[in-house]
């Protein structure tokens, strides 16, 4: 087995948005984890050192509503925020997702950083005070002005807004639009292009309004109070965003800070793109530091063409489909059936149809029907192969690392697995054509070949599902009959590497008893 180089390793820092406690995670969140897991596994099996960053959005008056509601007092908010954490723990655990650390913004040390970023702000002129007369949404915690909001309703969840009359601190936003321009015309800064231009001509066509980043203690007292006027808290936004800093040590680890902060890619949901493409940038700035790499903008799952949303009620709970058809069955949906960027509706069907097409037929057949043939056979011992037959699924098995690697990079999950798949289906289409039963009766020679050919297609079918799939991977690689860990393979993404894929199932190894990897769900 490979060994994987001791070359100089490439960086990522890859964070999901810290997710408000007022509820249980629901699918929508559940995507968002599963894309970064998916795209930090895979770059790690390409030799890439990964820092992956979750985490818990806990101050607001939302969450302070919610606290109240669930029956805790005032001032008992802590409380109720520890009863709602251990819910994403556990969903994340249930789904394989393998983050390196679990931020809450009731940590200490983001606490901390949150103060000595407004202390620097403040001691910058950045930030002032001043009557804000405007209106509150509580279910998005936003600010709009009479000109976004004339009728007093949100214009994201169109709901009714609270009028706001009140003294509050405001960040000078307004002096870093061209700054902010030049980042987002970047390229590879926000993605996709969809979401680039709708921060670019947002920009274009309005004021950028400073923004207020206080609430008094009168209104709202959950939340970290201003280090320069004990009469407010901060702006929950303004806190939160500050995680994706504090997490890595802003203020009590540089070293790590600067080895990690310029490799730092935001994944997020259309959502909440203003916040990290607009007030987000213009914060590090104001602070002297970069704007992050990137911004990966993915679409909503939606119920009936409605966003699936707490406050809406319309969440599917995700852990009844866990338990009903496995983590990985449920990880392969959320990231093959939407393309990224755009939006899904959820089904049952669909996820049911999916998972018998792909999973019990697709790959569980293309897997057990080898081993069977290859028991019936050799004796389930991997042979040499013959003279190469056809190069095409060679070919084809080789060169998909660096496919799915293109994907990848754009962390578009659905087009790394639609490439997996027609591997898959070429290799079903292999066996039929080159009919391995007749071979065995008239050219022991060939047989030996294709079985060979069709055992590096799984091998390498196998390495490049972990990053979706780990659980179903390892059961592929044992059944295979590897004895290594299988994330001990190097995924080698360069063209010139390619060949090294070839012979990854060694002729020799012995390979295990097929097993079903996916039965199929006829009644629901
Ligand atoms: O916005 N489809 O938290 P939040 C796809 N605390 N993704 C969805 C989704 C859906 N229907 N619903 C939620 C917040 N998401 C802030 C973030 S970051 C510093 C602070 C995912 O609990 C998606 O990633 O409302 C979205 O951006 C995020 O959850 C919003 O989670």
């Amino acid at each position: 087995m490979r060994v994987k180089a001791e070359v100089k390793k490439e960086k990522s820092y890859i964070t999901t948005p810290l997710y408000y406690v007022n509820a249980k995670p629901h699918i929508g969140h559940c995507y968002t984890q599963i894309i970064c897991d998916s795209v930090t596994r895979f770059l790690r099996q390409c030799g890439h050192q990964v820092f992956f960053m979750t985490g818990t959005d806990e101050h607001g008056e939302k969450i302070e509503k919610a606290a109240q509601e669930a029956g805790f007092e005032k001032g008992q908010e802590k409380k109720f925020v520890d009863t709602i954490v251990p819910h994403f723990k556990e969903l994340w655990k249930k789904l394989n997702i393998e983050y390196d650390h679990f931020i809450r913004t009731t940590d200490k040390t983001h606490e901390d950083t949150v103060r000595k970023v407004l202390s620097t702000l403040y001691k910058k002129e950045k930030i002032y005070k001043k009557v804000y007369r405007g209106w509150f949404c509580t279910p998005c915690e936003m600010f709009w002005t009479n000109t976004h909001a004339p009728c007093g309703i949100c214009p994201d969840c169109k709901r009714n807004l609270e009028k706001l009359d009140e003294e509050n601190y405001f960040f000078k936003t307004s002096e870093y639009k061209n700054a902010l321009i030049e980042y987002i015309e970047k390229p590879g800064s926000v993605n996709p292009p969809i979401r680039k231009n709708e921060v670019l001509s947002f920009l274009k066509n309005n004021e950028l309004q400073d923004l207020c980043i206080s609430r008094p203690k009168t209104r709202l007292s959950w939340g970290i109070e201003l280090p320069f006027d004990k009469g407010f808290v901060t702006y929950v936004w303004f806190d939160a965003l500050i995680n994706y800093i504090s997490g890595i040590g802003y203020s009590d680890n540089q070293k790590q800070f600067k080895s990690l902060w310029p490799h730092a890619a935001h994944v997020i949901g259309k959502d909440i793109l203003r916040h990290h493409a607009v007030y987000w940038p213009i914060m590090l700035l104001a602070l002297g530091e970069s704007p992050p790499k990137h911004i990966f903008t993915h679409g909503w799952w939606m119920i009936k063409d409605e966003k699936m949303s707490k406050s809406k009620g319309n969440v599917v709970d995700p852990m009844e489909l866990i338990d009903k058809y496995g983590a990985d069955a449920f990880r392969h949906y959320l990231l093959s059936a939407v393309f990224f960027g755009y939006d899904g509706n959820f089904s049952e069907r669909l996820f049911v149809e999916r998972y018998n097409n792909d999973l019990a037929n697709d790959l569980g057949n293309l897997l057990n029907r080898t081993l069977v043939m290859l028991d019936k056979y050799f004796n389930g011992i991997v042979p040499e192969p013959g003279p190469i037959r056809e190069e095409d699924i060679k070919n084809a098995a080789i060169d998909l690392p660096q496919e799915v690697g293109a994907s990848f990079a754009h962390f578009n999950t659905c087009s790394a697995l639609k490439e997996v798949w027609k591997l898959i289906g070429r290799a079903n289409k292999y066996i039929e054509d080159k009919a391995p039963w007749k071979l065995a009766k008239e050219n022991k020679e060939g047989l030996k070949s294709v079985m060979y050919e069709l055992i590096q297609t799984i091998g390498i079918t196998a390495v490049l599902l972990y990053s979706s799939m780990p659980d179903t991977a390892r059961n592929m690689w044992s059944q295979l009959g590897m004895k290594s860990d299988i994330t001990s393979v190097n995924v080698y993404s360069k063209p010139e590497e390619k060949e090294k894929f070839w012979g990854i199932v060694p002729s020799g190894t012995k390979t295990a008893k097929a097993a079903p990897l996916f039965p199929r769900i006829i009644n629901r």
